[in-house]
């Protein structure tokens, strides 16, 4: 519960709107949990750990962009780890990984290494995140919108080349993950998901990360749910903004 304070010790580009930092704590994580990254004087933000000592993140607001400008030496305010994290129940399994989606799923399949394939997806070939991480793992399909690494497509058209798994594993843009979800269904296998909603409190107290009809709370039940918990619910076609309203995807 206690906000930690933690030193920036590195910075790696990943691509051109994500960045690694490394921070000079290692957390006792399982892979899919998250923490509190409080950015003073900006905000407080849930970010999966890639690393046991790193997070892995995509510029898309003010908080992610005041990140984005810290350097080595600065300081941040960390809370958790929070949440369940995977729990592989059958093996081997399939990682799908979906943009910045890679990050909770490389510690995964490192974990899981010579027991798990994985299909990657990004816009394009530079976008692609921990490649020779999941690559060092398994066998690796990549699938490039531009079609600059890969296949020239999504991850889900690549879903009917894996084969001989026994449960799917996705994180990354919600539609990507429903139709995961739908194939998953379609061939009769266990399915886990990373969700992303608001989250405020992070320990369960305020609400707004509950998902219809369940009112499960990402912050503490998830992140990761089963696709037999999200089926028939919410996920895939909306979710609640920051002040509640349902939103479409
Ligand atoms: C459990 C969990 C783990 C996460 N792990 C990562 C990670 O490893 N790397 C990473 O880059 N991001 C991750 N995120 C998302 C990240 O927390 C948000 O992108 C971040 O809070 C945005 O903050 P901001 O102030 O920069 O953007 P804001 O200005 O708050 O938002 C910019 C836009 O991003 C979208 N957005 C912001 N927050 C959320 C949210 N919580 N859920 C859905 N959409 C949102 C909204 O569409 C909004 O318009 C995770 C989220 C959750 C819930
Ligand atoms: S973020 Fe407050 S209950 Fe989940």
């Amino acid at each position: 519960m206690y906000v930690r304070n933690v030193e920036i010790t590195g910075i790696k580009s990943e691509s051109k709107d994500i960045k690694t930092f490394f921070f000079n704590y290692s957390f006792q994580f399982a892979p899919g949990q998250y923490v509190m990254v409080w950015i003073r004087g900006v905000d407080e933000i849930p970010m999966s750990l890639s690393y046991a000592n790193g997070i892995t993140v995509r510029k898309v607001g003010d908080a992610t962009d005041a990140l984005f400008r810290m350097n080595v030496g600065d300081s941040l305010g960390m809370r958790g780890p929070f949440g369940n994290g995977f729990a592989i129940t059958k093996l081997p399994a399939l990682i799908v990984a979906g943009g910045v989606g890679a990050a909770p799923l490389a510690p995964l399949a490192e974990m899981l290494k010579g027991r798990v394939s994985t299909i990657l997806g990004a816009k394009t070939g530079g976008e692609l995140l921990f490649r020779e991480r999941f690559e060092s793992s398994g066998p690796l399909l990549i699938a490039t919108e531009d079609g600059s690494a890969g296949f020239k497509g999504l991850t889900i058209d690549l879903l009917n080349r894996a084969d001989g798994y026994q449960e799917i594993v996705s994180c990354g843009p919600e539609q990507m993950m429903r139709k995961v979800l739908d194939h998953a269904v379609e061939v009769r296998v266990q399915s886990q998901f990373s969700l992303q909603r608001y989250i405020k409190c992070g320990v369960g107290l305020c609400g707004s990360c509950c998902i219809d009809p369940s009112g499960l709370r990402v912050c503490v039940d998830g992140p990761v749910f089963t696709g037999k918990q999200l089926n028939d619910g919410e996920f895939g076609r909306y979710m609640r903004d920051a002040t509640g309203r349902k939103v479409k995807f």
